[in-house]
C-alpha cells in the first residue's frame, strides 16, 4: 500500500497493510481481528511529524474520525470536542467562526486533531495545552476507551506521555478544548505585532490574529502540498545558563528565550543556519532558504538521505556550539 500521499514530507514507500476507521466502534473492530492482533501498528494522522526510511512491515491505520461539537458551556468557556481524524487547521476556522478564542496563534499547523496533543503543538506563544481539557483515547491492546486529562497527559515542550511512557500504546480518537468566549490575544511574538501593524489593524480580534500568524507561516515555512517537509525538524535545545553565558562571549548575536532560572532555550534554527546549512541543496533534497530549522525533500528524496542529511547537521552544530540537537520528527 502506498504511503506517499500519507506523509508530508511526500516520501515514497509502503505498508504491507492499510485501514481507515470513521469511529470509535470500527477501530475496536479492527484491533480485535486475530490476523492483525499480532502486526505492528502504526497511527496516521496527517503524516505532518513524520520521517519514513523504509517500508513499514505492519498495518497503517489512518483515523478518520470526523465531527466538532459543543459539549459544554459555562460563563467563560465553551467545551468543544471534535474527531481526531480532523484537520487541525480547519478546526481552527471553525472556531474563528463561532467566535472562541484560544487556538488562533496555532493556524495553519498541518495534521489532525488527534494528532496535535501527542507533540503539544506549539506556535508564536500558544501551546495546544493551555487550551486542552480531555482526550479519548483507544487502548491498543485491550481496545478500552479511556479518557486523559491535562495532567494525566503529561505535556511539556513538543512532549506528552504518549510520546515517553505510553509511547504506542494508545490511540486518540477525540479531543474536547476549553476555549474561551472573551478573548486575549497572545501577541507576545513579535512578528505577530509587527504584521498586525503591517495590516494597519487598530483593535485586533481572533480573525486578525490567525490572518497575521497564516501570512508569517507563509513567508517562512514551505508549503508541504508544493515541497515535502514535516516543519521543525529538531527541537529547540535547551541547555544551562553558564554554558549559554560562555557561547555568548564568543557569539555576541546568539539569540534565546528563558526558560526558568538555571536554563535558557536557543533556536535550532539559527545554530544550524550558522555552521552554514541554510538553503544548502544536494541532488534533490536539503534546508529550506528562509527557516534553517526545516528539511525539505523536492521530490524524490529517501527518507535515508533526508535521516543522514538531518544527522550531519546534528554532528556540525555539536562539534561548533557543543550542543546536541534532538529530531523533533519521529524517524521510522
Ligand atoms: N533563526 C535563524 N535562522 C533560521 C531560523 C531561525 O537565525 O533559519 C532564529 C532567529 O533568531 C529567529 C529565531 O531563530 O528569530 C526563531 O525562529 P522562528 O520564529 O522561525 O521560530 P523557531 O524557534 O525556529 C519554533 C517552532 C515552530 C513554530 C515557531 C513559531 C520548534 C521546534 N519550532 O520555531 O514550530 O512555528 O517557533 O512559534 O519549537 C514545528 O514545530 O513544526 C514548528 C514549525
Amino acid at each position: 500500500f502506498p504511503l506517499k500521499p500519507y506523509n508530508t514530507f511526500g516520501i515514497d514507500v509502503k505498508a504491507k497493510l492499510f485501514a481507515r476507521f470513521d469511529s470509535v466502534e470500527e477501530l475496536q473492530e479492527l484491533l480485535q481481528m486475530p490476523e492483525l492482533k499480532q502486526e505492528p501498528k502504526l497511527i496516521l494522522g496527517g503524516g505532518s511529524n513524520l520521517l519514513f526510511t523504509k517500508d513499514f512491515d505492519g498495518l497503517v491505520l489512518q483515523n478518520g474520525i470526523k465531527g466538532v461539537e459543543k459539549v459544554e458551556e459555562d460563563q467563560a468557556y465553551v467545551y468543544l470536542k471534535a474527531g481526531g481524524g480532523e484537520v487541525w487547521h480547519e478546526f481552527v476556522l471553525q472556531t474563528l467562526e463561532l467566535d472562541l478564542g484560544g487556538i488562533e496563534n496555532l493556524s495553519l499547523i498541518p495534521g489532525t486533531v488527534g494528532a496535535a496533543p501527542l507533540q503539544n503543538i506549539g506556535a508564536y506563544g500558544v501551546e495546544l495545552k493551555d487550551v486542552f481539557h480531555e482526550l479519548e483515547a483507544v487502548n491498543i491492546e485491550t481496545g478500552e476507551v479511556r479518557a486523559f486529562d491535562n495532567q494525566a497527559c503529561r505535556f511539556g515542550y513538543r512532549e506528552s506521555v504518549f510520546k515517553n511512557e505510553l509511547k504506542g500504546q494508545f490511540i486518540v480518537t477525540h479531543v474536547t478544548f476549553k476555549l474561551h468566549k472573551k478573548h486575549t490575544l497572545n501577541t507576545s511574538y513579535g512578528a505577530i505585532k509587527t504584521t498586525l501593524e503591517e495590516m494597519q489593524v487598530q483593535d485586533p480580534s481572533i480573525h486578525h490574529v490567525s490572518a497575521a500568524v497564516c501570512h508569517i507561516r507563509q513567508s517562512k515555512l514551505p508549503d508541504p502540498k508544493q515541497i515535502g517537509n514535516a516543519g521543525s525538524f529538531f527541537k529547540n535545545p535547551e541547555i544551562p545558563k553558564e554554558q549559554f553565558e560562555a557561547l555568548q562571549q564568543q557569539y555576541p548575536t546568539i539569540p534565546s528565550y528563558p526558560v526558568s532560572q538555571t536554563t535558557v532555550k536557543v533556536p535550532a534554527g539559527w545554530l544550524i543556519e550558522q555552521c552554514g546549512w541554510k538553503g544548502k541543496v544536494i541532488d534533490n533534497y536539503g534546508v529550506h532558504k528562509h527557516q534553517a530549522l526545516v528539511l525539505v525533500n523536492y521530490g524524490g528524496a529517501k527518507g535515508e538521505d533526508i535521516r543522514k542529511l538531518a544527522f550531519e547537521v546534528i554532528a556540525s552544530v555539536e562539534e561548533k556550539f557543543g550542543i546536541r540537537l534532538s529530531p523533533e520528527v519521529n524517524i521510522m
